[in-house]
């Protein structure tokens, strides 16, 4: 069969036609150190694992030393900790978040301890404390009361800053949260602690594995009042305006894959990195479907991965950062 061919001034497949050639025009790199760890962690002696993702347990302290050096292997050197608090330690006011003998302090200075150059981020948010498995503190008409959260925040944070974390990450979306931290951290000399705000956190379905690792969930009513509506755009560059005035050092949208317009808005409207949260939901996903057989887990994993880099994404916040970055340093098939 002979054809005559197209007179085309334009192929476009003329810089894909060679490996070497789709190496240089490539735009959008991705490697060990895009990547936060999030592990969960509670203050039991076995590693339990958790039915919605698999893969991920929450740790003892001897499976967390563990997962973190095979990560820290592999180039990973950021890990973000959530903790799985015991239900007679939740209270209304979620105090247990500053006591300095809590799980987290702990944990952070036994992981420091090991390893001095590790980069810590905690979470500032009261859910896993709080007996109404709300981020806030809950008053009884059941409205999420801000400006006493916020105080509540700022005494979780400076406690994760006492122990030694490097950025704190407040998720639980109050009003004001980002300049108050970042006074109560100056305050105390802090000056060197980062904030990670999660600046466009959406009211999402996909948390829901999340919750059940951390048996977080809200006791009455939903997160609406102060996460954000699925369907708005432009609030999250009010909400992205305000955190870079309070001070943030870093912005965050959450969950990635499904508001990767988002993420391209804030690329554009801010100089300041940004962060992506792929979230237990969207980690559950993809599982299922490559255990089944329906899709090529590493492909697709790396593949979402460096989809949230390109839509504008400095660092992910991903459960598959240890077993990413195994495939990408050639460290596992
Ligand atoms: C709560 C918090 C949540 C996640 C991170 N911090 C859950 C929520 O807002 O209900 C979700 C993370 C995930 O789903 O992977 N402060």
């Amino acid at each position: 069969m002979t054809h005559d061919p197209l007179n085309l001034l334009q192929r476009p497949r003329r810089n894909r036609k060679h490996p070497a050639i789709r190496a240089f025009v490539r735009e959008t790199s991705l490697g060990p150190e895009h990547f936060i760890y999030p592990l969960f962690i509670h203050a039991g002696d076995d590693d339990v694992p958790i039915a919605s993702m698999p893969g991920c347990a929450r740790l003892s302290r001897k499976g967390l030393l563990a997962e973190v050096e095979a990560a820290r292997a592999v180039g990973v050197n950021l890990v973000a900790l959530f903790p799985a608090v015991a239900e007679s330690l939740k209270s209304p006011d979620g105090r247990e978040a500053w006591n300095p003998n809590g799980l987290i302090p702990a944990t952070i200075k036994a992981l420091k301890d090991r390893w001095p150059d590790l980069v810590i981020v905690t979470d500032v948010a009261l859910d896993p404390y709080n007996s109404d498995g709300h981020d806030g503190i809950v008053a009884p008409d059941g409205r999420i009361l801000n400006d006493e959260t916020v105080e509540a925040l700022c005494n979780q944070a400076l406690c994760q800053a006492r122990a030694g974390a490097d950025i704190v990450a407040p998720s639980d979306m109050m009003d004001g949260r980002v300049q108050a931290l970042r006074e109560a951290l100056d305050g105390e000399s802090f000056i060197d602690v980062s904030i990670l705000a999660y600046t466009a956190k959406y009211a999402s379905a996909f948390y829901g594995p999340f919750r059940d690792a951390l048996d977080s969930a809200p006791k009455s009513g939903d997160k609406k009042t102060y996460q954000m509506d699925p369907a708005n755009a432009r609030e999250a560059l009010r909400e992205a305006e305000l955190d870079e005035v309070e001070g943030a050092d870093i912005l965050m949208v959450k969950p990635a894959g499904p508001y990767l317009d988002i993420l391209a808005a804030l690329r554009r409207a801010t100089h300041l990195p940004l962060a992506a949260y792929q979230v237990s939901g969207e980690y559950a996903m993809l599982k299922a479907a490559s255990e089944r057989g329906w899709l090529d887990e590493k492909r697709v994993v790396l593949e979402s991965l460096l989809g949230i880099r390109r839509a504008g994404a400095d660092v992910i916040f991903t459960y598959f950062a240890r077993q990413a970055a195994e495939w990408l340093t050639g460290a596992r098939k």
